[in-house]
């Protein structure tokens, strides 16, 4: 009977993780998946990681089922680490989940069952999985304006002109820092804009936070979101740890929702055990037992912030690097913009054909947008891409 099964289509994403395993040039370099690699190419595990997880295996005395929302000393910690103790930001509830994705898509089912009609309002350009997901889950979305091509950052007046078309109740989708696909961030002020705004038109700010961290600063990178938390009457964040602890593959992630009303909160901590049950009844524990355990063990804790930095670093340096090695190669400053966006990722501003050229010639694989995670390059590559760009254009 599963012949009856539709053909779905590929996220370039990930096909294009697949192309590049089976390119067989030693050249090859890859720039597609958002995922960390130090200069010998290597997604490491982080030393704070490796030690909580040999203290839980010495103390971990069993694998019986933790609860329905997972592990809620986590939640806490999550909540601490994202939002300190921000304006109002101790009325909240939430639950453990596989990675962003899988918060992402336990608060959209909430979302749906509160009001079917919804909108979700996600940025232009976004993460390709934002439309995917939302089409899937059949929730209507819009797209606001966010970044101008002209002049490499925000248009933050076509995004407030077209948010001002949200109805109550909508939603808008929002990147916590270092967005993906652009990174370019919104400032404080701007932040405080969308609040204002959010609160006027009642509409809901759903943040992803998937690189805290990977920007200005573990504490930096949520300036903005930390205001709003004290600014609207509620708020949904749906937080990754897959990148900032390195976690990738163990899934960890952190649905919260904040509002001051207690009988909403309680409500939709039920409603979110019953998602939970429904979908995959409990989130996997290892990774969220590591993150607390470090988030709560002062020197486990230094190591961590630490290597944080030193990846953020890492990035900066590359990043600027390219920016750098591009106006040499090409000889213009068509690719300053580089140097005033933050996180794994920036566009190159490259067409379709040109982002082809590059695989196709250069095995410099990236996304087709021309995506390009700066934290898979090397102080080698770095110039081996400035001068195959310079060479295609
Ligand atoms: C990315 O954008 O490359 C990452 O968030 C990984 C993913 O799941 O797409």
């Amino acid at each position: 009977m599963l012949e009856l099964l539709k053909e779905q289509p590929a996220d370039n994403i990930i096909a294009l993780m697949g192309q590049f395993a089976s390119d067989n040039r030693a050249t090859k370099v890859d720039l597609g998946v958002g995922v960390y690699k130090n200069q010998s190419g290597v997604t490491p595990i982080m030393g704070a990681v490796k030690k909580a997880q040999a203290l839980l295996l010495e103390s971990q005395v069993s694998k019986s089922y933790v609860g329905l929302l997972g592990n809620l000393d986590f939640v806490q910690s999550m909540k601490n680490l994202i939002l300190s103790d921000s304006l109002r930001s101790e009325n909240f509830v939430g639950a453990q989940a596989p990675g962003g994705t899988g918060s992402l898509h336990q608060m959209f089912l909430l979302l749906r069952a509160a009001n079917p009609n919804i909108t979700v309002w996600i940025s232009n350009p976004t993460w390709p999985n934002h439309p995917s997901m939302l089409r899937h889950l059949g929730i209507e979305f819009r797209y606001y304006r966010y970044f101008s091509e002209e002049t490499g950052s925000i248009d933050f007046d076509g995004m407030m002109s077209d948010l001002a078309e949200a109805k109550c109740n909508d939603v808008i989708l929002l990147h916590g820092c270092c967005h993906n696909p652009t990174g370019a961030n919104l400032s404080v002020g701007e932040w405080d804009s969308i609040s204002r705004l959010c609160l006027k038109n009642e509409i809901i700010p759903l943040v992803d936070l998937a690189y805290q961290g990977f920007g200005d600063g573990l504490e930096e990178d949520v300036l903005g979101l930390r205001r709003m938390a004290g600014l609207v009457p509620e708020l949904i964040i749906a937080a990754s740890c897959s990148k900032n602890f390195g976690l990738y593959r163990d899934r960890v992630g952190v649905a919260l929702y904040l509002n001051e009303n207690k009988k909403v909160l309680s409500l939709t901590s039920d409603n979110l055990k019953s998602v939970n049950r429904l979908t995959y009844s409990f989130p996997p524990d290892w990774g969220a037992t590591v993150v607390n355990t470090i988030l709560n063990d002062s020197g486990l804790r230094a190591e961590w912030n630490e290597e944080v930095q030193d990846i953020r670093s890492s990035i900066t340096y590359l990043r600027l690097g390219l920016r750098d090695a591009l106006k040499r190669a090409t000889n213009s400053d068509r690719f300053a913009f580089l140097g005033e966006h933050k996180g794994m990722f920036s566009r190159l501003g490259l067409t379709k054909g040109q982002v082809d050229l590059l695989r196709e010639d250069h095995a410099i694989y990236m996304v087709g947008d021309s995506r390009i995670n700066i934290a898979g390059l090397n102080e080698k590559s770095v110039n081996v891409l400035a001068n195959a760009v310079a060479k295609i254009l």
